[in-house]
This record gives C-alpha cells, structure tokens and sequence, in this order.
C-alpha cells in the first residue's frame, strides 16, 4: 500500500508542482467551495493513478490545486464512499495520499441527518467528536509504522483550535453554529424511525454515511481536522418524513454559502 500511495502522491506532485498545506474533501451538495478556489489545476480521479472512481450523483470527482485566498489548497470534489462497494482501504487511500503530497490539514464538509431534538434542518454544525459505527475499519490489517502507530489515539480527532476560531468567524458573520457528535454510519439507506432514536441515545447529534473513515487514517497520520456538517433532514421522533438524495442535496446547497464562508476564513486563518 505504501509503494502505492507514494506513487500516487509523486504523480500529484508532478501535476501540481508545489505543496498545499492544506486538504479538503467536500461532501454531497456542499462542491460549491471550489468557486471560491482560483483554480490551478483539475485533475478527474480517472486520471490519477491508483484512485477509485466516484459514482454517486452530485459528485463531479476531480482533485482541484488551486488557492484560496492566501492559501494553497488540494481539494478533493466527491468522495469515496464505503456504501458505493469500494473497501475501507480504498475509502481512505485519498487521504493517505494527501498527506503524502505534503497536506498538514485535512477539512472536510458532509450532509447529515439531525438526531438532536433543539436542531433545526438547514443547521450548520461543527463537528466535535464521532461515533465510528461503520462495520470494516480502515486502519484493520497490518500496520504501516511509517504511517502512523497500531493504537492510535483518538482523543482529540477534531482540532479544537480550528473549532474555536470556527465558531469565532460565525459569530463575526452573524451565522449559528452548533456543535456536536457526528455518528458515522454504513448506509446506503437512511435510518428507520427507530435507528435515528438509537443513535440520539447511543450519544449522537447527527448521523451520516462518510467522514469517519477518512478522519481516522487523518488521526492516524497526525493531521489536524476539521469537520463541518449541515443538517439536511431530520431523525427526531415526530419530525421525520420520507426523504430522498436530491432533498438531502437541495437542502445542503442552501446552506452551503454560509458553510463555505466558514471554511474560507477558517482557512485563511490557519
Ligand atoms: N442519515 C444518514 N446519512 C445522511 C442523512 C441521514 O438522515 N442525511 C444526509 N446523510
């Protein structure tokens, strides 16, 4: 796996001739970030060698170098997830090859559904801790030492410097966060009625299909995360109603200006 990641990260590093600090990987509705990006270069993940390729809708699938701000950046437009059949390994390759390329900060933006009863659908909330429930782990099998160690810490997975000065900027831009548990589930179906008040008794404020994955072998590498989620639907007891991948993405794009203005600035700031 090694040999692979570093050819992957070498190939990278060829395209974009430079070393972005900084990585990011947006999630389902939430692309719009890289509006913001003054583009340097795009490149389609069928090109990257190694990479799987993306398959869900609302995904474009592209690594973007590029800047933000005063900030170099290598964002990853659409994910990996474990639901669409590729491996844990596979899930998280990209972000084992981020670091490689030179990345120290690892952002990353998802949908979710809201399981705290005093949130509200269209929520932003920052994310303060997971519960891992996803069913393989990536980091099972052989440990690469040159990676990072067989027992990783996971005591502090979500900077709290970087959540600090998030919740800083919102107050600034007159924008209300929340902060919370995110719940980090297989999918691809939503939860029933009955998952949704497992998981609000289990400890958790949202539930959602990624993101715990890629910050484990994140932590694992010793890169400092930020995670970002929008509450798109609700799991609480009387509020749920039939939903769908198009409203879950509708209701992210929606909030998604105030998300990216977030990220913008917490970026810039680090
Ligand atoms: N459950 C799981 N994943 C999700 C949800 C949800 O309600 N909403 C967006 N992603």
């Amino acid at each position: 796996m090694l040999e692979k990641i570093k050819a992957t990260a070498s190939y990278i590093k060829e395209r974009i001739n430079a070393t972005p600090e900084v990585g990011i990987i947006l999630g389902t509705g939430l692309g719009g970030l890289v509006k913001e990006i003054d583009i340097k270069v795009s490149i389609p993940y069928s090109e990257i060698p190694n990479f799987p390729v993306s398959t869900v809708d609302g995904h474009a699938g592209r690594l973007i170098y590029g800047t933000l701000g005063n900030r170099e950046v290598l964002a990853m437009q659409g994910r990996f997830h474990f639901y669409e059949g590729y491996s844990m390994k596979e899930v998280t390759f990209p972000v084992r090859v981020l670091k490689y390329v030179g990345v120290t900060h690892l952002f990353v933006s998802n949908a979710s559904g809201g399981l705290n009863p005093d949130w509200h659908v269209g929520e932003i909330v920052i994310i303060s801790d997971h519960i891992n429930f996803f069913p393989e782990h990536p980091l099972r099998g052989k440990n690469e030492n040159e990676l990072g160690p067989r027992f990783p810490d996971m005591s502090k997975c979500y900077d709290e410097r970087l959540r600090n000065k998030a919740k800083l900027i919102a107050l600034e831009n007159n924008i209300v966060v929340k902060e919370g548990v995110y719940v980090g589930v297989s999918g691809p179906t939503f939860e029933t009625p009955s998952e949704y008040k497992m998981f609000r008794l289990l400890g958790g404020d949202l539930v959602g299909m990624s993101t715990v994955p890629e910050v484990i072998v994140a932590r694992h590498m010793n890169l400092k995360v930020f995670g970002i989620s929008i509450v798109t639907d609700s799991g609480v007891p009387g509020e749920i109603v039939e939903i769908s991948h198009e409203e879950v993405q509708e209701v992210a794009m929606k909030a998604e200006p105030k998300m990216t203005l977030i990220m913008k600035n917490l970026i810039q700031g680090i």
